[in-house]
């Protein structure tokens, strides 16, 4: 399901640390309609999490956003132009991957989930039965008996549900999810992904997601796209991105994906590791681990160009990527 206007639309994001002018996130778009998820995936350190904490404004104070506009629709209007904090609470959630650095240890389940409407002025009564409501919609047994509870008290999967209640709370039109079942055993990660997935059609709520392991990224998003050293390097309907990537970093990552179904199979990792931000490899920022890459790879960094309907990619040799070559 998905709307005709998109819900929040980035453009050329641009993130550095202030003091080195270093650029950790460079030149970034992106949109989401109701109720779609896209995904966003890639290693340790491509950027992931400050593209998503820069829609809040919840950047750390060493870094700075240099460039770039987020636009967001509102409950009437069409897209506008919006400063980051405008969304905190208001339009936007977002949830985290150790949800117990997020619920103050001082408070009790019910008090946490409660703490959304009370800031919207409802009364202590009506947000605390909207608290029960909220804890049982996101699937937490016995919610009378669990709003007492402290977050201590619950599993790790718990917590999550807790994370995702409050999250709810303000009635958002987009969730932000920063690898929510990364820390869980597969089970409750598969539980909570069927939840995700339920709040979205239910409430039709725009979704990003972001992961590093595209097989998370694979069952949950519309479209994906896929972070390197700072930049989105290809873009695409989910379904056809992994079925022919037009990237070979894209490539190797369906590669290092564990099979959901069959057998179990000897994993291919990928060699090498990424660049530092600061100290890019002159050319693609691939081409120092890249199978495919030629002399031409190492004279510029190739900008992200469409292919197709709704499919992007930077990479000089795409047109050569058949499916089945090997990487
Ligand atoms: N407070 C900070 N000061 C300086 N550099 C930072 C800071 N936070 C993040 N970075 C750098 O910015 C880059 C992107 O970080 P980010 O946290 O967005 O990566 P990520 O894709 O979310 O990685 P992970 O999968 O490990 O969560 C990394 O090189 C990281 O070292
Ligand atoms: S541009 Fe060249 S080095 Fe970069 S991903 Fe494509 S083939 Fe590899
Ligand atoms: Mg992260």
């Amino acid at each position: 399901m998905t709307g005709t206007e998109p819900v929040i639309e980035i453009a050329n994001l641009s993130i550095a640390a202030a003091q080195s002018g270093v650029t950790l996130v460079d030149d970034v778009s992106l949109h989401v309609d109701a109720g779609e998820c896209l995904g966003i995936v890639g290693e340790s350190g491509s950027g992931k999490s400050l593209t998503l904490r820069s829609i809040l404004g919840l950047l750390p104070p060493a870094l700075h956003r240099t460039q770039g506009t987020v636009r967001f629709q509102g409950e009437k209007e069409g897209l506008r132009p919006v400063e980051p904090r405008e969304l905190r609470g208001h339009g936007v959630s977002m949830i985290f991957q150790e949800p117990m650095s997020s619920l103050n240890p001082t408070m009790r389940i019910g008090d946490l989930v409660a703490a959304g409407p009370r800031a919207r002025g409802v009364s202590r009564r009506a947000a605390a039965d909207q608290a029960l409501r909220l804890l049982a919609e996101v699937g937490v047994p016995h919610p009378e008996q669990r709003a007492r509870a402290w977050p201590h008290q619950l599993s790790g999967g718990l917590r999550q549900r807790v994370m995702i209640a409050m999250a709810l709370s303000v009635e958002p039109r987009l969730l932000l999810c920063d690898e929510p079942t990364t820390a869980l055993d597969t089970t409750v990660q598969d539980q909570i992904l069927t939840l995700v997935e339920r709040l979205r059609i239910e409430r039709g709520l725009a979704l990003i997601f972001v992961s590093h392991d595209l097989s998370v990224i694979s069952r949950i998003a519309d479209r994906t796209a896929v972070m390197y050293a700072g930049r989105i390097i290809e873009h695409g309907p989910t379904g056809a991105l992994v079925d022919s990537p037009r990237h070979p970093y894209t490539r190797a990552l369906i590669e290092s994906m564990p099979q959901l179904h069959g057998p179990p199979v000897r994993l291919k990792t990928i060699n090498g590791s990424p660049p530092t931000a600061g100290r890019l490899p002159p050319g693609c920022r691939f081409a120092p681990r890249c199978p495919l890459a030629v002399d031409a790879c190492h004279q510029a960094d190739p900008p992200l160009l469409n292919i197709g309907p709704h499919r992007a990619t930077a990479c000089l040799r795409q047109a050569e990527m058949n499916v089945g070559e090997p990487v």
